[in-house]
């Protein structure tokens, strides 16, 4: 039901907007049918689902080879490990990132050394990256934001020039294709994730994709828990999830389509919305359209936090993008102090909104009145509000 007056949100006591959540989280799930038809349950040797997922994946991103992992972050670890700069210490890497990042560099021992984002990519760029290489940089870590792609170029000639290997975390740039190529060919490697919030879900899981045979064969290797240095862990993908990213693969251009149709209205609800800015997919070549993001201007009178939290009381589980900033969160273990001023402005002001096949076009018409219901009250929730935390 609409909202004709501030009483009337869940925040002040209530009934919410929607019956079920609404989550930013994909969970698109493939026919069941095809789902089984892959996992072929007895019939086929242990390994061989995740096989051939590896050589359809390969084909998909247009690279030689795919190494399948247990889950992106583990395929992040490995894959850190083995293009690691021996007897160097530091990763650069973006601080406006994914939450668990650091953790990944921490764990391979490596020292994470925070750079700036660009603005308008909200990204690691060569510009960057630059101030923070040394002699003791052991790897560049370029990473994909939730909207459009990485500087890829600028960084791939940075690593050239520097002689240092260059992976790309590209968990949220499947589908994406830049002027150069498509995702999944640059740098030495690229590392994407099958978690169920992803483009491909697969219940869990990672890949690697990589041009390079040494690489891939190190990488089999490690994965496999081969050997005996760090990263040599079995961290292998299950037939089962194999079964059912590639039932979830068949499904993506048709997925594709469907973001595209939520994007675009949530696009043209958004456009006279005064406060609010859609973070546009360059849809030059392409993209997935998939995540919803906005940033909250400087004429949007509620803060970043109570607006999410109004928002989650109408069971629309909007989130803050990447808050807080890695480098300015409390740290077990070592790492290199850095002052990030764009990234923590930055960090403030973006939310993603619901968005995958649970939102229908109905929704965001939903989400896009309460948005609107909100800036029109702005002065009397934030007075409400205030009186609320008083007392
Ligand atoms: C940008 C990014 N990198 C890596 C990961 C880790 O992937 P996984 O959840 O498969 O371990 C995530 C997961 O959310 C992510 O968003």
């Amino acid at each position: 039901m609409g909202k004709r007056d501030v009483n009337d949100l869940a925040w002040f006591g209530a009934a919410p907007l929607f019956d079920t959540p609404k989550s930013t989280s994909n969970l698109v799930q493939p026919e069941f049918d095809r789902f089984l038809a892959y996992a072929h349950p007895g019939l086929s040797a242990p390994g061989s689902v995740a096989k051939r997922f590896e050589t359809r994946l390969a084909e998909f991103h247009d690279t030689e080879y795919c190494v399948s992992f247990c889950s992106g972050f583990w395929a992040l670890a490995v894959t850190m490990v083995a293009l690691a700069r021996p007897g160097r210490r530091e990763v650069v890497m973006p601080s406006l990132t994914y939450r668990r990042m650091a953790d990944v560099v921490a764990w391979t021992g490596l020292l994470p050394r925070f750079c700036e984002v660009d603005e308008h990519t909200l990204a690691i760029s060569a510009d960057t990256a630059k101030a923070c290489i040394g002699d003791d940089t052991a790897l560049l870590l370029g990473v994909h934001p939730i909207v459009n792609c990485c500087d890829v170029e600028g960084l791939g000639e940075l690593a050239r020039q520097h002689d240092l290997p260059l992976m790309f975390d590209a968990v949220e740039s499947v589908f994406e294709t830049v002027k150069g190529g498509k995702i999944g060919r640059f740098g030495d490697a690229e590392v994407f994730s099958l978690h169920a919030s992803k483009l491909i879900n697969g219940f869990e899981g990672g890949y690697v994709t990589t041009q390079s045979a040494s690489l891939a064969a190190k990488l089999f290797a490690l994965r496999d828990g081969k050997g005996s240095e760090r990263g040599a862990i079995d961290a292998r993908l299950d037939d089962t999830h194999a079964a059912m990213a590639l039932a979830n693969l068949d499904d993506l251009e048709a997925q594709v389509e469907r973001n595209r149709t939520r994007y675009l209205r949530y696009r043209d609800g958004l456009r006279d919305l005064q406060g609010v800015r859609l973070l546009n997919f360059d849809d030059a070549y392409p993209t997935s359209y998939k995540n919803i993001v906005v940033e909250l201007l400087d004429d949007w009178q509620l803060s970043r936090s109570l607006t999410v939290e109004i928002l989650n009381a109408e069971r629309i589980l909007a989130r803050v993008y990447y808050w807080p900033a890695l480098h300015t969160k409390p740290m077990a273990y070592p790492h290199i102090a850095a002052n990030l001023p764009l990234t923590e402005e930055l960090s403030k002001r973006f939310v993603l909104l619901p968005c995958g096949d649970f939102v229908t076009l109905e929704d965001i018409d939903a989400c896009i009145a309460l948005l609107s219901f909100l800036h029109r009250h702005a002065a009397e929730i934030v007075e409400r509000a205030e009186s609320k935390e008083q007392g």
